[in-house]
């Protein structure tokens, strides 16, 4: 059949991921479900690369390992255009926005977005801050142009969470979501348990490990997994929250000494984000030795509570190129079984 025309902005770790796994899935995408995505466009920071008939994922990928710049793709590659008008430079079906997330004003992020859903297009995220920001424009914008808005990367990357809600437990009311939603926070908290090394250690080897955010204070601080409780609250338990209506406090000044004195207790420290209709929250809090809640590394869990399922348990790599990118597959296939 036709291709799915997709363009991707922001080609970092995730932008990358997302053309890797389409590379590596090529036959899978096509024998399964009959889609054959075309990657028409990629924008970076120092331009564009753009070829209305698809360009090849592993020379994407070899082009910006070897020289960090889409632009010098060979023969289509355009230095200096500016992300938002390559919307305007080729035909496509589908916006991939990965962008660095902002968390001041969602930009660039949101307007790439806006945009696209004006022009009819569908659009797929793993981008937190704009959503966190600006969630009810976004899903306003989506539903008065009738496109698909889909974001299951932004909340813990490869933890099913955003769409199992919606499609498993579709008969289902949500009351409150709880659980660990960063994965650099974890790793340093489960380190310092282990091995009482310090905390600046510790965070450097996080961002060795690439699961930081560039700017780690949003780590740290609990901001990252308070944009995921607002996402969260927006989408799954129907509260339109932003950011600022989150009570957050980080890891920063939890010393090895606390960490040491509560084990002796048979506790941990973990970083808790909540959502419930009275409570949105991102606090370190004790959690006992052996509890669902003890997981370690870079591990993300969350713990949904309903009125018919009980509670319910999702746990998995809240980060990672590949890991996150499975989770924008997820959204791109759902929008082609709409389309299609
Ligand atoms: N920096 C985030 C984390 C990545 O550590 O969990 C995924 O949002």
């Amino acid at each position: 059949g036709d291709p799915m025309k997709i363009i991707i902005l922001g080609f970092g770790a995730v932008g990358q991921g997302v053309a890797r796994v389409l590379s590596v899935k090529k036959d899978y995408l096509k024998k399964k479900y009959g889609l054959n995505p075309s990657i028409v466009a990629v924008g970076d920071r120092s331009g564009a690369a753009i070829n209305p008939d698809g360009l090849d994922e592993e020379l994407l990928l070899k082009t910006k390992e070897k020289t960090g710049k889409i632009s010098s793709f060979p023969e289509y590659g355009i230095p200096g255009v500016e992300s938002i008008n390559i919307l305007d430079e080729v035909e496509y079906d589908c916006l991939v926005e990965v962008t660095p997330t902002d968390i001041h004003d969602g930009e660039p992020a949101r307007s790439h977005m806006i945009k696209a859903m004006e022009d009819g297009k569908d659009v797929v995220t793993s981008n937190k801050g704009p959503l966190a920001l600006s969630f009810q424009e976004l899903a306003t914008t989506a539903q008065s142009n009738s496109v698909e808005f889909k974001f299951e990367a932004s909340v813990g990357g490869a933890m099913p969470i955003i769409n199992f809600a919606h499609e498993t437990l579709a008969g289902c009311s949500i009351e409150s979501i709880f659980g660990i939603l960063n994965g650099t926070t974890n790793y340093i908290l489960s380190r310092m348990a282990n091995e009482g090394s310090s905390y600046e250690q510790t965070l450097s080897e996080a961002q060795e490990l690439g699961i930081a955010e560039t700017d780690p204070y949003q780590d740290v601080e609990g901001i990252d997994a308070a944009c995921k409780i607002v996402i969260l609250a927006n989408s799954v338990l129907n509260l339109p929250a932003t950011l600022k209506d989150v009570e957050v406090e980080g890891i920063s000044r939890i010393t090895a000494e606390s960490i040491a004195l509560a084990k002796k207790e048979g506790m941990l420290i973990k970083l808790i984000g909540e959502a419930s209709p009275d409570t949105l929250e991102v606090s370190p809090r004790l959690v006992r030795q052996g509890s669902p809640l003890a997981v370690e590394g870079t591990l993300n869990l969350a713990t949904l509570k309903t009125d018919l399922a009980d509670e319910v348990t999702v746990v998995g790599k809240g980060a990672g190129s590949v890991e996150t990118a499975s989770a924008i597959l997820s959204d791109i296939i759902s929008v082609w079984k709409v389309r299609k």
